[in-house]
């Protein structure tokens, strides 16, 4: 019996995370689901079979993140092989307009909550000697435009602690890769219709969930001695 590939894939429950459930489970590997609300995510994992789990959780809260790190490695035997940080909030406002909880709340759910997650699950792949981090940045994590504060400043957050994962873990065989992507159509632009926005990319030209999902599948699945420090992708 052959062991399968472990996954944990955070915001799964629909646009880019879904999208790599999907491809992670058609590449054979076991993958666990999480995301806030139960019945998208559940829903997700009945359709791909019994190779798919869903765990509902709210990534905000630090008590979470503990409970669905330990719960998943319990369920896997250990830390997952991969680990994709990728469920995130984007928020548009002027920094004058900005509700401060909202700011917050982007910075907890993009930044800190990959922090957390990481620092509970990397130990072991580190003792093991294995494993691949895929962090989601944005083409918000070097350049910034207006009503993009707390967003971007989330996403310069996340890229800086890419590379110091980077830094930190080269030679031990756990791999780290950023994948920044520009405007992708999810429905995170649901409630900000920028098809009708001056200077936003309209839905029919932004990247497609699976070719960020493909992006994602080319770094993990390089040989293990090659790490693919950081792709940008956008639309040709
Ligand atoms: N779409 C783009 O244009 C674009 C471009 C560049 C980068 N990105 C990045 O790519 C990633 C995925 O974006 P997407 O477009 O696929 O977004 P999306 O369609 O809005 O999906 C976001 C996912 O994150 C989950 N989520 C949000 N807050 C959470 C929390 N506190 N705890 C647990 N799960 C949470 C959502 O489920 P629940 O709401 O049920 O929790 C959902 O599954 C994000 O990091 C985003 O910043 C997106």
């Amino acid at each position: 019996m052959t062991t399968r590939l472990t996954a944990v894939i955070t915001g799964a429950s629909r646009g880019i995370g879904a999208a790599l459930a999907r491809r992670c489970v058609a590449e054979g590997m076991r993958v666990a689901l999480l995301a806030r609300t139960a019945a998208p995510l559940q829903a997700l994992a009945a359709a791909l079979g019994d190779q798919a789990h869903a765990y509902p959780c709210d990534l905000a809260s630090a008590d979470a993140v503990a409970e669905v790190a330990r719960h998943v490695s319990s369920d896997f035997a250990g830390a997952p092989d991969l680990l994709v940080n990728n469920a995130g909030l984007f928020e548009l406002a002027t920094i004058e307009t900005m509700d401060p909880t909202a700011f917050s709340a982007v910075l907890q759910t993009n930044l800190v909550a990959p922090f957390l997650l990481t620092r509970a699950l990397l130990p072991e792949m580190r003792t093991r000697g294995s494993g691949t981090i895929v962090t989601l940045g944005s083409i918000a994590d070097r350049n910034v435009f207006p009503e993009n504060g707390a967003y971007a400043a989330s996403k310069y957050g996340l890229r800086a602690l890419h590379e110091a994962m980077r830094a930190e873990l080269r030679g031990t065989g756990v791999r780290t890769v950023l994948v920044s992507p520009g405007p992708v159509d999810t429905p995170l632009w649901d409630p900000l219709n920028p098809d009708e926005r001056p200077g936003f990319t309209p839905r029919a030209s932004m990247l497609r969930a699976d070719d960020v999902a493909d992006a994602i599948w080319f770094a993990v699945s390089r040989p293990a001695s090659v790490n693919i420090d950081e792709l940008r992708l956008s639309r040709s």
